[in-house]
């Protein structure tokens, strides 16, 4: 019994010692915060994300986004009753479908990728070619889009959504001032209204902001390969992208080159595989890469731009550093944002869905 007693107390009195010689010790160095390696003279091209993309007319009324929401989730906008514009642009998955080109009616595939909603209200021109000017626009095209929700005509559409009384409510108080507030415009004004809160804020808005510890070092040394390469004089701004038009193969012709871009639209040669310069935001979740959806691999994307972009092979070392730096801008989404509404019921009124 004596011997284990003696030794507590040796024990006891090692642990005391221990506790106040290391209680008169100067306190341990705080953790050693990353490196800043960017100055803030590197910053200046680019800006963080606005919180929302407000419209000409002023920010919305929550019952107008409201609205947008359930008209963005409906399916019974199309044709089959089955494609709704999250079909194509999953919010869940980052406003894509992850597929090279879309499924749209009878399971015909479009002939461009569909690029993701998310920050989409930010760029200045929609579409691939910039032929809608915004996103209210914009959401007036797949609805009627034989290939995409096949509806046959924009008074179908009315029809359809003046058949359910709660739309017939919903719309009445998003428009309070309209005769007639159902209308084909007031459906595209409201998706608009909802696609313009959906921004995606990452570290990368964080750090521009000044949180130097939102990228870690090797974060930063992609940030200065990306600006040093020179994708910044295409991909800058608060989208990396999204505000001017550009060649896809500008330094060497692009190998896949049967899209003419923006040429389709304005019928000049000079717009041959001309392109907007797409926002690089969420990137890293979006693919596949570029106009038609053939590039599965980001760095493979990366290594196309600096081939045919830039005339500069890059090294896997530089591709890898840029990839890292890209994937800082895959942002957070609000959960509630995106959760799905529930929609009105259908009434005896309703056209039947029609898969013809
Ligand atoms: C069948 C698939 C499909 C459906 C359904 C669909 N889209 Fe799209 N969307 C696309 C494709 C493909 C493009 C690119 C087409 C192009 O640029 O020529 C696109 C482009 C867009 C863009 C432009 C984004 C950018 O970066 O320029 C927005 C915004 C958009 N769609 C919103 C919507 C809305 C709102 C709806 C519902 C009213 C909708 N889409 C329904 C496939 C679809
Ligand atoms: C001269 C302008 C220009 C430069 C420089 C440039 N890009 Fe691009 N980038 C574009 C255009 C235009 C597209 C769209 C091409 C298409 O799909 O037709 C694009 C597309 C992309 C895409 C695919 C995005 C998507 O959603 O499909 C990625 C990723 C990308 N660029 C990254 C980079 C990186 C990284 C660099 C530097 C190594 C770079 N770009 C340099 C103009 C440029």
């Amino acid at each position: 019994m004596r011997k284990p007693a003696a030794l507590l107390v040796v024990l006891l009195l090692a642990a005391g010692i221990l506790a106040a010689s290391c209680s008169s010790e100067p306190a341990p160095p705080p953790v050693e915060k990353p490196k800043v390696t960017i100055d803030p003279s590197e910053l200046t091209a680019f800006a963080p994300l606005p919180a929302e993309v407000p419209a000409a007319g002023g920010a919305a009324t929550a019952d107008l986004v409201a609205l947008g929401k359930m008209l963005y989730f409906e399916p019974r906008l199309s044709k089959s009753q089955k494609i709704s514009c999250n079909s194509c642009h999953d919010l869940a998955t980052y406003g894509v479908d992850n597929q090279p080109t879309s499924d749209g009616h009878k399971g015909q595939l479009g002939d461009r990728n569909s690029p993701t909603v998310f920050n989409a209200a930010a760029h200045f021109v929609q579409f691939w070619d910039g032929r809608a000017a915004d996103v209210e626009a914009q959401a007036k095209g797949p609805v009627l889009n034989p290939v995409e929700m096949a509806m046959p005509a924009e008074p179908v559409v009315v029809n359809v959504l003046e058949s359910m009384p709660e739309y017939v409510e919903k719309f009445t108080r998003a428009f309070p001032n309209d005769k007639k507030p159902v209308t084909y415009d007031n459906m595209a004004k409201a998706i608009g209204a909802f696609e313009r809160k959906l921004m995606t804020p990452s570290r990368w808005d964080a750090f521009l902001k000044g949180d130097k510890t939102a990228l870690t070092p090797e974060e930063q040394a992609g940030f200065k390969t990306f600006v040093a390469v020179g994708c910044k004089t295409c991909h800058a701004g608060a989208l990396l992208g999204g505000s001017f038009y550009q060649k896809l193969g500008v330094a060497k012709p692009f190998p896949r080159s049967s899209d003419p871009g923006r040429a389709k639209l304005t019928k000049d040669d000079a717009d041959q595989g001309v392109f907007k310069v797409p926002s690089l935001r969420n990137v890293e979740k979006t693919g596949p890469y570029f106009h038609d959806g053939q590039t599965p691999d980001l760095d493979q994307a990366v290594r196309d731009m600096g081939e045919y972009q830039l005339g500069r092979p890059l090294t896997p070392e530089e591709t890898k550093q840029i990839s890292d730096f890209l994937k800082v801008l895959t942002g957070t989404i609000d959960p509630e944002l995106i959760k799905p509404p529930v929609l009105p019921p259908s009434t005896s009124r309703t056209p039947k869905p029609d898969e013809k």
